[in-house]
């Protein structure tokens, strides 16, 4: 049988602290009982991008505790039967850390950890806009893939490198088990370097996979820690090559696609376009198949699901969990069906440079202030990084039919039975209004999964002798 293993992820500031975090980890257990939580950065901060502009990867930000409590975390996690994965954000750093700092005044040892040119070339970043930035201290250009505020890494220098893998001994000797890979496929960019000006302005230009791919087995190759990368760009063509490239290194890797909103997020499509869900099944059978696939419906980069499918979340739970995916990650909150709240039609409501960056994009583009809200309020993931309905668990657990007592049945199944953790897949049917029709076959034995995303029908597990799961358990309505 291939590797599996259930992920949980957490946005840390959805909880408030880590001591927070621990006080929930029993219920975890109990409702999802994942084999890893991985953590979202709660390393010290400015927090201009999420935390996902590091500012020290040793340091706790004091809004999220400190060392010892991390210790506490992983000490409970672990005797709930759960490993710690933490999120190394390896591309980019923050303008405050310190390599920064010093490389920006050209202190000798860290001139080189960034990039720099005297000329920038006209690359866009992926939030939107020049991906360089003059820095007035050095009187240069940098390079940032993502916001102003996270300059790239220079990989092509080696002291980069060994740096991090100081920082990975760190907190593997914490008792940390392993590493959510941000950003992990575009390391590398040494062409920019060599001052080659691509035809076409866009990421896709960025990869440099070969080098990449080097860097990641120097820090992540043949040791025993649990390595799931996370590779931008959402196209799967790269993805495939990428992987195929990297088995060695990580054991899983999500594909950012998943989430139907990768290439859409900077422009209006992702909202006002209606979900093309005979498209989107399609191409989840042919990456679920991929062993080491990690299919993930929500994270802390997409609006909550559902709201965005307008669906049941009981249908977006089997969708996740009936076909065969080993490596399955569930955003927090999922599991008790959060949808998007209520964040008001003022930009600054939202704290995320993403919205803004979208919403300014908006405005460029001709949209009034009303019309770029209501896309943004639809589009934003500043959403699905809000503090959780902490009372909606309790209340779920004691209600036999709710979205939480769904996921403990489904994530039980999908751990002990036969036909849905060895089962092959074969799809029956998909169309356009939301219906995907699918088997999963073990030996002689035969299950009919049928998901109707419009609610016109229930959707089901049908295993040889009847029902096995229903979204609405009270009223099976035949199909036709
Ligand atoms: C991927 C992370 O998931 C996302 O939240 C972040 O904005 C980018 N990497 C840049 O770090």
């Amino acid at each position: 049988m291939a590797k599996r293993a259930l992920i949980y992820q957490i946005y840390p500031a959805s909880f408030g602290n880590l001591n927070f975090i621990t006080s929930k980890i029993p219920s975890i257990a109990k409702n999802i009982q994942p084999d890893y939580i991985w953590l979202s950065p709660f390393f010290k901060s400015p927090w201009q991008e999420g935390g996902y502009d590091v500012a020290d990867y040793k340091e706790v930000d004091q809004r999220f505790g400190d060392l010892t409590d991390l210790k506490k975390l992983v000490f409970v996690a672990e005797q709930h039967g759960i490993k710690i994965l933490l999120d190394l954000v390896l591309n980019h750093t923050s303008v405050e850390h310190e390599w920064f700092q010093k490389s920006r005044c050209r202190d000798p040892w860290y001139a080189d950890y960034y990039i720099w040119l005297d000329k920038p070339l006209n690359w866009q970043s992926f939030f939107g806009g020049p991906a360089y930035e003059y820095d007035c201290i050095r009187g240069q250009y940098y390079l940032h893939l993502f916001d102003k505020s996270q300059p790239d890494l220079n990989f092509e220098n080696p002291r980069v490198t060994q740096e991090f893998q100081k920082i990975i001994k760190f907190w593997t000797d914490l008792g940390i088990a392993g590493f959510r890979v941000d950003s992990a496929n575009v390391l590398s960019e040494n062409k920019l370097r060599r001052g080659y000006l691509p035809r076409i302005p866009g990421f896709f230009n960025y990869f440099q996979t070969k080098r990449t791919v080097q860097v990641l087995d120097r820090l992540l190759g043949g040791n025993k820690l649990f390595a799931i990368a996370e590779p931008v760009g959402g196209v799967f063509l790269s993805f495939t090559k990428f992987r195929e490239l990297t088995r060695h290194i990580f054991d899983a890797a999500f594909n950012v696609g998943t989430l139907d909103i990768a290439d859409t997020v900077l422009s209006d499509k992702a909202s006002s376009v209606p979900v093309r869900y005979k498209k989107w099944f399609r191409k989840l059978a042919r990456w679920s198949v991929e062993p080491s696939f990690s299919l993930a419906i929500e994270s802390h980069d997409a609006p909550r699901a559902p709201s965005r499918f307008d669906t049941d979340p009981k249908i977006l739970a089997m969708l996740q969990f009936l076909l065969p995916a080993n490596y399955p990650c569930v955003y927090q909150g999922q599991e008790i069906g959060t949808k998007n709240p209520e964040l008001g039609d003022n930009i600054h409501n939202y704290p995320g440079v993403l919205s803004h960056a979208i919403y300014q994009q908006l405005l460029r583009s001709g949209k009034s202030k009303k019309d770029a809200m209501k896309i943004v309020k639809k589009v934003s993931r500043d959403n699905a990084r809000q503090p959780l309905d902490w009372s909606a668990f309790a209340s779920q657990a004691k209600q036999p039919d709710s979205v939480l007592n769904f996921y403990r049945k489904l994530t039980a199944l999908w751990r002990t039975d036969p036909v849905l953790t060895c089962g092959n897949l074969k799809v029956k049917k998909t169309t356009k209004s939301g219906v995907f029709d699918f088997e999963r076959r073990y030996h002689s034995q035969i299950y009919q999964v049928h998901l109707d995303f419009s609610g016109k029908t229930t959707s089901t597990l049908a295993g040889p002798h009847g029902i096995i799961l229903s979204s609405k358990p009270d009223q099976i309505i035949p199909r036709k």
